[in-house]
C-alpha cells in the first residue's frame, strides 16, 4: 500500500499526519492510515478531538492519480469521509500547505479548517477532465455560495490562503498551524456541544434557488475558455444539483454520476496524458538525474523585438534580473515601454498589484552595450531570423559573456550547429524556441545542438520550471518539433483550397474538431509575406501549396497586418471578414494548375489536415527529433492551439487506432496521389503489432544527431 498516516497523541489531541511524498495524495494507505486513525482517536477516552495535517510542503494535494483505472481495494475514499464527518470527536483540518482536489474535499468533512498563511486550496480536477467526485460540488457551495463555488471549481485556480479566508473556506490563518490547531480543538472541545457540519449549512444554496443566472454566467464563462470539454458542463450539473435538492446525499449521488460520466469520457483520458506528459518531457532520457545544474543568477536578452522583451518577462516574473541590450535606441525604448505597458495592463486588471510591478518592472535593465551583459549566467539572443547575422552576434557574445555562461539562441528554425560553431564554446550552445507572446505562450522547445552540452541542456530545462513553461527537447531540425508538423498542417490546407474548398469553411472545420483558431486565420496572423518575401529573395519559385498565398501577396494581401489576406479585417479589429474579391484567384490558380475545383466535406478537411499532423509527427518520433509521442503532444497543445481534450495529435491518432489512420492514409494516397500521405515507416510497423504511437520504441539510434542537412524535409523550408 502506498503512503500513510502518522498517528500520536499531543495534549489529549490526536494527530493524524498524512505521510506520502512528494505531496502526500490519497493514495491507498493514506485511506486506511486515516480511517484507522480516526478510529483509534475515537476508541481513546483521553482524546478530545482530532487534528488533521500533512507532512512536508502539502497538506493533501488530491486524489492518486496512479490510481485510475485500478482495482480499488481497501478503504474507499466515500467510507473514510464518511467516519471522518461523523467522528465523534471535533476534527480541524491543520492545512499545512498544498490542499487541492482530494485534499480540499477531506478539509471539506472536517469540522474547523485552519490553514497556514502559505497555504493554497482548490479544485482543479477540471483541469483533468474530470469533477471533484468525493462530496466537493455538494459541500463547496454551502460554504462560499454557488456563484463562488462554480468560480473555483470551473477554473482550477489554486486559492491562496489570504483569499480562502475571505471566501469563508477557512476559519482562520496561523504562522503556527499544528500547534494552534491543537489549542483551537481542544477549546471546541471543551466549550461546545456540538460542532459545524458543512453538509448541514444550507442557507447559501437555498438562497440560490431559483436565480438562473448562476447557472447562466458559469455556462457563458466556460463556453470560451473550456471550449469543448465535456468536465465544466457536469460540474454545473453537479452544482444545479446542490441548489435544488433538499437532501444533501441526493446531491451527492447525482455527483457520482456525474462523476462516473467523466471519469469514463474519453477526454479524461486525454487530459491526463497531457498532465503525465508535460512532466514526462522535462525529463531527458539519456541525461543521467544527478547532472550538475548552473545557478541561473542573472539574464542577458539581445534585441528587444516582440519575442525578448516577452522573454526578459518570463525571467523578471520568475525574480530573475534581466539585462536586454539592442542596436537600436529607438527599438530599445520601445521595447522597454512596451513591457511596461504590459506590467501596466497587468495591474488595471487585478492581476498583480502596483508593489508586484515595480519589484519586477525594476529587475528589467537595459542598454545598447554587449559588454553589459558580461556578468549574465544565460544570454538569449532573439533578434531578426537571419543566420548570418545570428552567427555574428554568437561571435560578440563569445567574447563579452563571461566563460560558462550559456548562449541560447531563439530562433524559430535556423541551424543551432552552425551558430554554436561561431562560437568557443559549442557545449554551452542551445536553442531556446519561445513562442509567442512569450509572457504568456506556455511552450518552450528546447534545442540540443550537436555539442550542446548535458549541463547546459539540464540547467536549461530546470530554469525553464522556474520560468513556469512546458519545455520540449527537440534536436536540431528544421523547424524542429511544432513548425514542422504546423507547415505540413497549413501546407494541407492550402492544398484543399486549391482543390475547391474555401478559407472560411476549413477553418470553421477545424475549429469545430476544436482548434482554437483555424489554418487560414492563424496564416493571416502570422503574415503570408514570410515565405513569399523569403523565396523571392531566394529566387525560388513557389511550391504547390504556396500558389495561392503567393498570389494573394502579389495583390498586396499579406494578412491582418495590412487588413486583407485570406480574410479582410477592420481597423483594430482581428475578427475575419468574408473576402469575396479573392474567390476569382482561387479559381484562376487552380484551374492553371490543373485542379477542378470541388465540392469538399468538412469530414475530408479534418482527416487531411489531422493526418499530415499524424503522418509528420510519427517521423519526427522515428528520427528521434523528439524523444516521445507525449512531448509532440505537449508541443501542439501548449503552442499551437490544438484542444487539450483531444490529448494532442499523436494521442489523437492512437484514440482513431492506428490501423484506421493507416486506411484513411491510403484513401486521401488514392485521391490525391500526394506523398504527404505516404505513411510513415513507424505507423506501419507499430499497427501492425497493435500498438501505440506511445509505444514507440526508444531507438538506440536517436543520440546519433540528424544533421540538419539530412533531414527529411530540410528542403521544404
Ligand atoms: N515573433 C514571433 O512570433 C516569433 C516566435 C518565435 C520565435 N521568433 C524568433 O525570435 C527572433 C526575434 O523575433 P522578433 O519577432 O522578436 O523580432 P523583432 O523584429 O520584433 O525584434 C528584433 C529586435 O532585434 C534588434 N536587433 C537586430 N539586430 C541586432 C543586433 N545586432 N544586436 C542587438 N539587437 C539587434 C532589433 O533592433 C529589434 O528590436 C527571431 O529569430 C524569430 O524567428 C519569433
Amino acid at each position: 500500500m502506498k503512503g500513510t498516516v502518522l498517528y500520536e497523541v499531543r495534549d489529549g489531541v490526536a494527530l493524524l499526519t498524512v505521510d506520502n511524498p512528494p505531496v502526500n495524495p490519497l493514495s491507498d494507505g493514506v485511506r486506511a492510515g486515516l480511517y484507522e486513525g480516526l478510529a483509534k482517536a475515537e476508541a481513546d477516552s483521553s482524546v478530545v478531538g482530532v487534528v488533521l495535517t500533512g507532512n512536508g510542503r502539502a497538506f493533501i494535494a488530491g486524489a492518486d492519480i496512479s490510481e485510475f483505472g485500478g482495482s480499488g481495494e481497501g478503504h474507499g475514499l466515500a467510507e473514510v469521509f464518511k467516519k471522518l464527518e461523523y467522528c465523534s470527536k471535533p476534527v480541524v483540518a491543520a492545512i499545512n500547505g498544498l490542499a487541492l482536489g482530494g485534499g480540499l474535499e477531506t478539509a471539506l468533512c472536517c469540522n474547523y479548517r485552519i490553514a497556514s498563511n502559505q497555504a493554497f486550496v482548490g479544485l482543479p480536477e477540471v483541469n483533468l477532465g474530470l469533477l471533484p467526485g468525493a462530496g466537493g460540488t455538494q459541500r463547496l457551495p454551502r460554504l462560499v455560495g454557488p456563484a463562488e463555488a462554480l468560480k473555483i471549481m470551473l477554473s482550477g485556480a489554486h486559492v491562496p490562503a489570504k483569499k480562502a479566508l475571505s471566501l469563508g473556506i477557512v476559519d482562520s490563518l496561523s504562522d503556527n498551524v499544528v500547534e494552534d490547531s491543537i489549542t483551537f480543538i481542544k477549546e471546541k472541545a471543551a466549550n461546545s456541544e456540538s460542532h459545524p457540519l458543512v453538509r448541514d449549512l444550507n442557507d447559501k444554496v437555498i438562497e440560490a434557488r431559483g436565480n438562473e443566472n448562476i447557472l447562466v454566467e458559469a455556462q457563458a464563462m466556460t463556453a470560451k475558455s473550456r471550449k469543448g470539454q465535456f468536465a465544466p458542463g457536469q460540474i454545473i450539473k453537479c452544482v444545479e444539483a446542490a441548489i435544488n435538492l433538499d437532501d444533501f446525499d441526493e446531491g451527492l449521488k447525482k455527483e457520482t454520476d456525474y462523476f462516473i460520466e467523466c471519469l469514463v469520457h474519453p477526454q479524461r483520458e486525454a487530459m491526463i496524458h497531457i498532465f503525465f506528459g508535460e512532466r514526462a518531457a522535462s525529463k531527458v532520457s539519456d541525461v543521467p538525474k544527478d547532472t550538475p545544474i548552473m545557478d541561473i543568477k542573472k539574464a542577458g536578452i539581445i534585441g528587444s523585438g516582440t519575442m525578448g522583451g516577452g522573454i526578459a518577462m518570463c525571467f523578471a516574473n520568475a525574480g530573475i534580473p534581466v539585462h536586454i541590450i539592442d542596436q537600436d535606441a529607438d527599438n530599445l525604448k520601445r521595447g522597454i515601454s512596451v513591457i511596461e505597458k504590459n506590467y501596466e495592463f497587468m495591474v488595471n486588471r487585478g492581476r498583480i498589484t502596483t508593489e508586484q510591478k515595480d519589484f519586477v518592472f525594476g529587475l528589467v535593465t537595459s542598454s545598447l552595450d554587449y559588454n553589459d551583459v558580461h556578468d549574465c549566467d544565460i544570454v538569449i539572443e532573439a533578434v531578426y531570423e537571419n543566420l548570418e547575422l545570428k552567427t555574428k552576434i554568437f561571435k560578440s557574445l563569445d567574447e563579452a559573456v563571461k566563460p560558462g555562461a550559456i548562449l541560447a539562441s531563439n530562433t524559430s528554425g535556423l541551424d543551432i550547429d552552425s551558430i554554436a560553431n561561431s562560437t568557443s564554446r559549442p557545449e554551452l550552445v542551445v536553442g531556446t524556441h519561445f513562442f509567442s507572446p512569450a509572457n504568456i505562450m506556455k511552450l518552450l522547445e528546447v534545442v540540443r545542438g550537436d555539442q550542446t552540452s548535458n549541463e547546459a541542456l539540464a540547467t536549461v530545462m530546470s530554469v525553464s520550471k522556474k520560468l513556469k513553461k512546458a519545455a520540449v527537447v527537440s534536436l536540431n531540425a528544421p523547424g524542429f518539433i511544432g513548425n514542422r508538423m504546423f507547415f505540413g498542417y497549413t501546407a494541407q490546407a492550402n492544398m484543399l483550397l486549391l482543390e475547391g474548398a474555401l478559407p472560411h469553411q476549413v477553418d470553421q472545420a477545424m475549429e469545430s474538431f476544436g482548434l482554437n483558431m483555424g489554418p487560414f486565420r492563424t496564416m493571416d496572423l502570422i503574415g503570408l509575406d514570410l515565405g513569399w518575401r523569403a523565396r523571392k529573395l531566394g529566387g525560388m519559385a513557389s511550391p504547390l501549396h504556396a500558389k495561392i498565398g503567393d498570389e494573394l501577396c502579389e495583390q498586396d494581401r499579406f494578412g491582418q497586418k495590412n487588413q486583407k489576406g485570406y480574410y479582410n479585417y477592420s481597423e483594430g479589429s482581428r475578427a475575419p471578414n468574408p473576402a469575396p474579391e479573392n474567390e476569382s484567384i482561387y479559381e484562376r490558380i487552380s484551374s492553371e494548375n490543373g485542379f477542378t475545383r470541388r465540392e469538399i466535406s468538412d469530414e475530408e478537411i479534418v482527416d487531411r489536415c489531422m493526418l499530415a499532423l499524424i503522418n509528420e509527427g510519427a517521423d519526427i518520433l522515428s528520427e528521434g527529433v523528439a524523444q516521445r509521442a507525449a512531448d509532440i503532444d505537449v508541443v501542439y497543445i501548449n503552442g499551437y492551439g490544438f484542444p487539450i481534450w483531444r490529448g494532442g495529435p499523436m494521442h489523437h491518432a492512437n484514440a482513431m487506432g492506428l490501423d484506421v489512420v493507416l486506411e484513411k492514409l491510403a484513401k486521401y494516397k488514392d485521391l490525391t496521389g500526394s506523398d504527404v500521405f505516404a505513411a510513415s515507416s513507424l505507423l506501419i510497423e507499430l499497427a501492425e503489432k497493435g500498438g501505440k504511437l506511445t509505444d514507440a520504441p526508444s531507438k538506440d539510434d536517436r543520440r546519433e544527431r540528424l544533421s540538419f542537412e539530412k533531414s527529411s524535409v530540410a528542403n521544404n523550408f
